[in-house]
Formats: structure tokens, C-alpha cells, sequence
């Protein structure tokens, strides 16, 4: 009997992609979805990707305890990826308390139902947000977590102490937290990827809208740093290597590989580039000029962040293999993909 995954904000950007990854490594997958913050497109994706039609499919929202609760009488579920949640921000600074109520609501009743239905696994979707302004690069998963300059990275915070704290009461339970980077890119099919609703505020989908000609120009917020050309750094993760974090992590648990009942791990790079860099790097793999301006700096935008990523590459077995040209090649086919249904 093949072990069943639920993933909550499966037919999402991030949850797709793990989806495709553990279909592709003999796991069934359930995907729960309150479909917030996208559409059917990376669902049926995922399904044309896999050649896979029978993949169930739940719309319902992890804040209504009742529907968690179903999910479990349901499914039997072997272990759960957690990334339904609200991740904007900006609009987290303007709408804390939506994204408290959300964000801590949906994983609280995740794990009341785990608790209520039986041991399982649970592989929680956190962020490098989470290191605050650090000083300490690159971070290393004991670095210390600052306040964080967002509500959106203190529910990443608070969830991470949820999951450690609930797994400490319930042996049964184990916990892995993954911290991201800065996803980006698509599948290669280009069949799923990125799709934000309204202005993007990440940075390379505004990137390929500028280039497509959604957007007049892109703003590079701050080219004034102390940094070598001036402009912001971040540690850039393909979307494909992120989800195959997400396989080595689940698997590990299932596989009861785990060293701690609660255990972190940085998903990055290891390799800081500049905002600069990624988009004249843009331009080059694509054959392409983009229309973009140095404007003033985004508050609450850190000067840099990039991961160590030794625990991971050791512990889980997983490096990051695509090269940031293959991402970024992969971003822009998925922007012209995405144009041209628009556009049928
Ligand atoms: C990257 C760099 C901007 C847009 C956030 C969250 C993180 C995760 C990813 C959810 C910065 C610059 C951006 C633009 C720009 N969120 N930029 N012009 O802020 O590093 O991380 O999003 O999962 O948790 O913290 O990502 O892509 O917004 O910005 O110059 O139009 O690009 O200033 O230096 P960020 P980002």
C-alpha cells in the first residue's frame, strides 16, 4: 500500500510542484486547497505532468475544523505537508490580524486532527524570514530567529514553536520545519508555476510581467546598499530542487530517519546574488532587454540573506541542482505559457 501524503495548499505554487515530486517518487497524494490564493491551473497541471487523473482533490479550508476533521476520517494519512497559509508581506503589515487568525488557525486545527486521528507526520512550510535582520551569514539553522519585520514571519515563528512544542507533548508526532529561501522558477513543462494574483510583490514574477509586457517597468528598490553593486542579495531556490527538499524530508520521517522528534532545515543555495545580477542574468538566458529603474528602498527589506545548507545536504541528501540561468529560462517559459491562455 503506497504511504498517502496529504498536502494542505496543494494547488498552489509551491504545493503543486511538491505534488508533481511526490507522485513522482510512489507516493499518492491528497491535495486540500481553500483555492484563496489560485486556481484550478496547477492542479490540472500537476495531473497532465504526472499522466496521473485520479489524484484526489478537497476544496476546503483548514480554518473550518470540521473539513480538517474529514480530511482524516477520509484519507488515511501518513504524513502532512502544511503550506495553506497567507504569504504576502506586505499585505500582512496592513492585515495582521487576518494573517494571525489564518495562519495560526489553519496549522492549530491541522494538528488538533493529527492529534485527535493518530500519529503522523508533519512537514511544516516555514521561511528564512524567520532570521529577521541577521548579521549572521550565512545562517546556519542554530542562528538565532530576530523579531520579525513581519506578522506574515511571526505566524512562520509561532508555527515552528507550535509544531516543536506539540511534538515534545506527543511522541507520536514528528515535526520537520522547512526554512525557504527565495522560491522561484517553474517546472520545466511549464505547465505550472507562479501565478500571483494582482501586482506580484516577489520579485521575479515582476520580473518575467515586465518582460511579457504586463508591467511598464520593474523598480529595483535600493541599488545603495552595502553590497557589491548595491542592490539587495538573497539566496534564489529553484522551485523543482525546493520540492524535492520536501521528498527527502517526508521520506526521512516515514522512514523514521530522524536523529530529533522536531528537526530544521535551511533549503537554499548556499549562493547569494544580487537583484541586479538576477535580472541581467534574465535578460541574458532569455535574449532579452527589460525596462527597469533604480527607485528608493522597500521598508522592511533586509540587506542580505543566504543559507548554509550543510545540515541539509547531509542530512536529507539533497543539494540544489538547477543553475539559476535553467530557472530563470524556466520562469519565462512559464509566463509566456501562462499569457498565451490568457490571452485564448
Ligand atoms: C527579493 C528582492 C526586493 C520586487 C519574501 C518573503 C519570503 C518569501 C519570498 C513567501 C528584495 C527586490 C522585489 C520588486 C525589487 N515569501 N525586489 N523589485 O522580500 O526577499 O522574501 O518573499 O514565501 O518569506 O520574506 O522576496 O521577491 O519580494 O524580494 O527590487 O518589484 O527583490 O527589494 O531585495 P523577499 P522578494
Amino acid at each position: 500500500m503506497k504511504k498517502q501524503i496529504l498536502v494542505s495548499g496543494g494547488a498552489g505554487y509551491i504545493g503543486s510542484h511538491v505534488t508533481v515530486e511526490l507522485i513522482n517518487a510512489g507516493y499518492d497524494v491528497i491535495v486540500a486547497d481553500n483555492m484563496s490564493n489560485c486556481d484550478m491551473t496547477c492542479y490540472e497541471g500537476v495531473k497532465k505532468i504526472t499522466g496521473k487523473q485520479d489524484i484526489p482533490f478537497v476544496e476546503m479550508d483548514f480554518c473550518d475544523y470540521g473539513a480538517v476533521e474529514k480530511l482524516f476520517t477520509d484519507y488515511k494519512i501518513d504524513a502532512v505537508i502544511h503550506f495553506a497559509a497567507f504569504k504576502a508581506v506586505g499585505e500582512s503589515v496592513v492585515k495582521p490580524i487576518m494573517y494571525y487568525k489564518n495562519n495560526l488557525l489553519s496549522f492549530l486545527n491541522l494538528l488538533e486532527a493529527i492529534q485527535k486521528y493518530g500519529a503522523c507526520n508533519v512537514l511544516f512550510s516555514s521561511s528564512a524570514t524567520v532570521y529577521g535582520e541577521t548579521k549572521d551569514l550565512p545562517v546556519t539553522e542554530s542562528t538565532q530567529r530576530l523579531p520579525s519585520t513581519s506578522p506574515y514571519g511571526n505566524t512562520k515563528q509561532i508555527c515552528e514553536d507550535i509544531l516543536r512544542d506539540t511534538v515534545y507533548a506527543h511522541p507520536d508526532i514528528k515535526g520537520i520545519a522547512l526554512r525557504y529561501f527565495n522560491p522561484i522558477g517553474a517546472h520545466p513543462s511549464a505547465l505550472i508555476g507562479e501565478l500571483p494574483r494582482g501586482v506580484p510583490n516577489n520579485l521575479v514574477p515582476y520580473i518575467t510581467q515586465t518582460a511579457i509586457g504586463k508591467r511598464k517597468c520593474l523598480n529595483i528598490f535600493g541599488n545603495d546598499y552595502p553590497t557589491p553593486d548595491g542592490t539587495c542579495l538573497r539566496d534564489y531556490i529553484d522551485v523543482v530542487d525546493l520540492a524535492k527538499a520536501h521528498v527527502a524530508a517526508v521520506t526521512r520521517m516515514i522512514e523514521g530517519r530522524m536523529k530529533e522528534d522536531y528537526e530544521i532545515f535551511n533549503v537554499g543555495t548556499g549562493c547569494p546574488i544580487s537583484v541586479l545580477e538576477l535580472v541581467t542574468t534574465f535578460e541574458k538566458v532569455n535574449n532579452l532587454s527589460l525596462n527597469y529603474q533604480c527607485v528608493e528602498r522597500r521598508p522592511g527589506d533586509v540587506m542580505a540573506i543566504w543559507a548554509d545548507t550543510t545540515l541539509a545536504n547531509q542530512e536529507l541528501g539533497w543539494k540544489a541542482e538547477r543553475t539559476i540561468e535553467e530557472t530563470l529560462k524556466s520562469a519565462w517559459q512559464w509566463e509566456q505559457y501562462i499569457s498565451q491562455k490568457e490571452n485564448k
